[in-house]
């Protein structure tokens, strides 16, 4: 399997910067090998449009951070599956933790989202993650069947290959995170991976599945060599190119 290298830009970047920052990248990992690696920018809605005319998507991957379940309709501040087609995108973020916790999304929003995704012919990166008090009670590998179960519950089997899994631990994520132990990380991967063969036999082995949560220059080795973890997705130590890219080059080293 490919390794996957993402970022979320979360609310940073206007749309001067991220194209700044795509431009950057895309001359950065111009000579790394695309058969070996996937490499994805999530920006903000408002810089989609810009990005997606800067970017060569064969290269470098541009998504979205969130969508709509619906195609169109009276869903007043959300975004169609339709409208980001529209401007080249094919990729979506579905349930990162911040959607969940400040946003009150929960598995059956998700569901609805990745179904959709899929239906339209896009991919939906499908995050999950228990929070610190469910790894506190020993309920993680728990709550991260419950996610993918209910998560994927919509997706049709045949659907799969456009499924990509991130596993972000919610006590992992951010200027206040605690980066996970890999060790730690590795067994909730081989947990998924488990639930991902449960659920749909040996084309669930094909789902990648990536961390997140502080993936940072010290640690991101030690993640990428599990052979359980497929990718890394990082927010903070990404968001300047030149830094994302002396982290991809240590995790291919
Ligand atoms: P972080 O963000 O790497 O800054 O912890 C990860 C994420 O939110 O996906």
């Amino acid at each position: 399997m490919k390794l996957y290298f993402g970022t979320n830009l979360k609310m940073y970047k206007n749309v001067c910067q991220t194209r700044d920052y795509l431009k950057r990248l895309a001359e950065l990992t111009k000579d790394m090998d695309r058969q070996k690696t996937e490499l994805f920018v999530l920006p903000s809605y408002t810089s989609l449009s810009a990005a997606a005319s800067c970017t060569d998507q064969s290269l470098i991957r541009l998504g979205s951070q969130n969508m709509c379940w619906e195609e169109e309709g009276q869903f007043t501040g959300e975004i169609s599956p339709l409208m980001l087609k529209e401007l080249g995108i094919e990729l979506t973020m579905a349930g990162h933790s911040e959607r969940r916790t400040l946003f009150g999304e929960d598995d059956r929003v998700e569901s609805k989202k990745a179904a959709m995704a899929v239906r339209q012919g896009m991919t939906a990166l499908l995050c999950i993650g228990e929070t610190l008090e469910q790894k506190t009670l020993g309920i993680s590998r728990e709550v991260l069947r419950i996610q993918l179960k209910t998560g994927l519950s919509k997706v049709e089997p045949e659907k799969l290959d456009k499924i990509w899994i991130a596993y972000e631990p919610v006590w992992s994520i951010g200027v206040n995170g605690i980066p996970a132990d890999p060790q730690y990380a590795r067994i909730m991967h081989q947990s998924i991976k488990e639930c991902l063969l449960e659920l749909y036999g040996g084309a669930g082995a094909q789902v990648p599945v990536l961390y997140g949560g502080s993936v940072n220059m010290e640690n991101a080795r030690e993640l990428i060599a599990c052979p359980s973890i497929d990718g890394l997705f990082v927010g903070r130590s990404a968001w300047q190119a030149d830094a994302f890219y002396k982290l991809m080059l240590e995790c291919l080293k």
